[in-house]
């Protein structure tokens, strides 16, 4: 049986790993680098999860908002232990989590080609905003 706890700082070197050993994660050299996560988790530390068996961490999720809109990043679970619900039960804790701050509606991006990531987000009611195209802007 797995157990879900919040993500810690402690817990980086493990998540990167499996970040990057997981075809469909978008990895950011500045956004995933230990210092942006630590600013992320202290800027949110309700709302980030990991799911781990025997203290071996399995999945995560992050997630953070701003007061307006509640934004979803990494979900992601260890291949072998898919379909066996633990997706969607991080993101119910995380939804859980958001909808104490106050948050209503949440979004999130994922890759065009990513099927079993669209399959999944579609089957747990999140829908395309085909009316909107996704912009971005380096201010850096
Ligand atoms: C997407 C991902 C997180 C799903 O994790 P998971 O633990 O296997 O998902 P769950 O078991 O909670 O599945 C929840 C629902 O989605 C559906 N689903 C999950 N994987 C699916 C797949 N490969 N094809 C079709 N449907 C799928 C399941 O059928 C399930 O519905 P059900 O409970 O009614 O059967 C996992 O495949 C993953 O880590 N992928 C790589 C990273 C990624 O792409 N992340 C998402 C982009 S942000």
């Amino acid at each position: 049986m797995y157990n879900i706890r919040i993500m810690e700082i402690k817990d980086y070197e493990e998540i990167y790993e499996l970040w990057k050993n997981t075809p469909g994660v978008g990895l950011s050299g500045n956004d995933d680098s230990k210092e942006s996560i630590t600013i992320f988790l202290t800027k949110n530390p309700t709302t980030n999860f990991i799911a781990e068996i025997d203290q071996k961490i399995i999945g995560t999720i992050m997630a953070g908002h701003d007061g307006r809109r509640g934004h979803i990043y990494h979900l992601v679970i260890k291949e072998g232990y898919r379909k066996k619900g633990i997706a969607k039960k991080l993101v119910e804790k995380t939804q859980d989590a958001l909808k104490k701050e106050g948050i209503k509606k949440i979004s999130l991006v994922v890759f065009k080609e990513n099927k079993i990531g669209n399959n999944f987000w579609r089957k747990i009611g999140y829908k395309t905003r085909e009316d909107l195209k996704y912009r971005d802007k380096r201010i850096e």
